[in-house]
């Protein structure tokens, strides 16, 4: 087996150093590019590499050698596809370490999280491989003796990926492994910062047979890669992952073509906590929900609401726990808050957090960039919230956890409701009548009850309001890159 060490100051060991790969996978072919864009490890500083920054003239050459490859792999059996599926996952997890340290690496975030995400990643290929051989269509009765009535799934076409940084593999694999499992091709455009795991899953995809024109990975600005899916005919379907901005002009700009869209895009969680709740276990949740990936996730508890009764002993709790984080690069043992991805990052959750003090916030611990300097902040926690501050009405992607009291539940929803995107919420209870009301009423794609982390393979992930359009994972997700075809069969006596 090879076994090496990356070069460079900032060396990372890997047992298959060729998973690391400076170039781009399209056209058939490991391609290099004359422009390059450089990556940087978050923690260090240092650069880690060099990848294409592809022009459109490129990426058009990918997507017309997916068209090629689109009606072949449409015909493929369901059952073929989803042993390439099922083979790409075995081979994620039998790379787990590799994969996880590439993925430490360039995002920053603690090598344990890191091999959770692979999990998480390789799960989403291994449920759509299943879900693969369960498309089915329906035989519907008909209105006219002489005719027959049917509805089945076609897929969608040639599909463009745009994903973000934060997650680095499972984002890819959420889309890819349902696009796939539909017959559908895809380009995958991952985020600039973090474009090595991406690749890395291509070295992966042709190991697992996938034909060459099926998964393709083109790096570069984001900019003329998404103009090319929007403006290319060849493209049928965009699915984006990240900010409410960029999803809006993705949403804008796709419709002079109507193409298929799916979005995931910001939130603002709350994470409502009733005085009748399990104290500690709210807590528990809270730090889970809050800080998992330094903070950076989009379902990422935002906005703390305690009722009044109990909003010091959780504010206190929480704190208590935050002080016993370890901060530092995501390679050190029990490390547990990795760097911000970047300074950009680091500004906007100080200025979050100055802005809720001067506000009127209680600063209990925290409060300011750490002192390992770089993107280091440390993780904060503040009581007093006004519920007008930045941290409150605008996602901080960040290690700031902002506490506001409540008298009632009506208060309580009606700041939790009060903004203008809806992707995931918490709430914790234990009273069953509050559980369905308060389940109900949150205007949220997903609702989680005294549980801190929501998100696994089986279930719909995806938001409303401005947090999106379409479902990620479970039996749903499937149908974003599935196109329901009705044929009606006459002559039949
Ligand atoms: C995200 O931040 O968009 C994804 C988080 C998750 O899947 O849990």
């Amino acid at each position: 087996m090879e076994k090496g060490l990356l070069s460079g100051k900032n060396m990372i060991q890997l047992n298959r150093p060729s998973l690391f790969k400076n170039s781009n996978f399209y056209s058939g072919e490991w391609k290099t590019f004359s422009k390059v864009i450089p990556v940087f490890d978050p923690a260090t500083g240092q650069k880690i590499g060099e990848v294409p920054d592809l022009p459109r003239e490129e990426v058009r050459k990918a997507l017309e050698f997916a068209e090629k490859s689109q009606k072949n792999w449409a015909k493929t059996i369901p059952k073929q596809r989803a042993r390439f599926l099922r083979n790409w996952a075995d081979l994620m997890i039998q790379n787990k370490e590799d994969l996880a340290k590439i993925m430490t690496w360039e995002q920053g975030k603690p090598l344990a999280e890191s091999r959770g995400e692979i999990d998480y990643a390789a799960s989403y290929l291994e449920w759509f491989s299943e879900e693969a051989k369960r498309a089915y269509g329906d035989l519907i009765p008909t209105h006219r003796k002489e005719v027959r009535l049917m509805a089945w799934k076609e897929p969608v076409g040639v599909t463009g990926i745009l994903t973000p940084w934060n997650f680095p593999s499972s984002m890819i694999t959420r889309k890819i492994g349902p696009a796939l499992a539909a017959g559908c091709v895809v380009i995958s455009k991952p985020s600039e910062l973090t474009p090595y795991s991406a690749i890395a899953l291509a070295v992966l995809a042709e190991e697992a047979g996938i034909p060459s024109g099926v998964f393709q990975v083109v790096t570069g600005q984001p900019e003329p890669i998404a103009n090319e899916f929007l403006e290319n005919k060849i493209v049928r379907k965009i699915s984006f992952t990240g900010s409410t901005r960029v999803g809006k002009i993705l949403l804008e700009k796709s419709a002079s073509q109507v193409k298929r869209i799916s979005l995931e895009l910001g939130g603002n969680a709350p994470f409502i906590v009733f005085a009748d709740a399990n104290i500690k276990e709210a807590i528990r949740g809270g730090i889970a929900s809050k800080f998992r990936n330094a903070g950076q996730t989009c379902v990422c508890t935002n906005r703390f609401l305690v009722e009044e009764k109990v909003a010091e002993e959780f504010a206190y709790g929480l704190a208590e726990e935050v002080s016993k984080f370890k901060v530092g690069n995501g390679f050190e043992d029990g490390v547990n808050i990795g760097p911000l991805i970047h300074s950009a990052a680091v500004k906007k959750v100080d200025s979050h957090l100055k802005d809720a003090i001067e506000k009127g916030g209680k600063l209990l611990i925290g409060g300011k960039p750490h002192s390992l300097g770089g993107n280091f902040y440390e993780p904060s926690v503040l009581s007093g919230i006004s519920e007008k501050s930045l941290c409150f009405q605008e996602e901080t992607f960040g290690p700031l956890a902002p506490i506001k009291s409540f008298k009632t539940e009506e208060e309580a929803l009606q700041i939790a409701n009060s903004s203008d995107v809806g992707l995931a919420s918490y709430v914790y209870t234990n009273d069953p009548a509050r559980i369905w009301r308060i389940s109900e009423a949150l205007e949220a794609g997903m609702v989680s009850v005294n549980e801190g982390i929501l998100s696994t393979e089986q279930v719909p992930f995806g938001g409303v309001k401005e947090s999106g359009m379409g479902r990620e994972g479970s039996k749903y997700g499937i149908e974003e890159y599935q196109e329901i075809k009705y044929v009606c069969w006459g002559g039949q006596y």
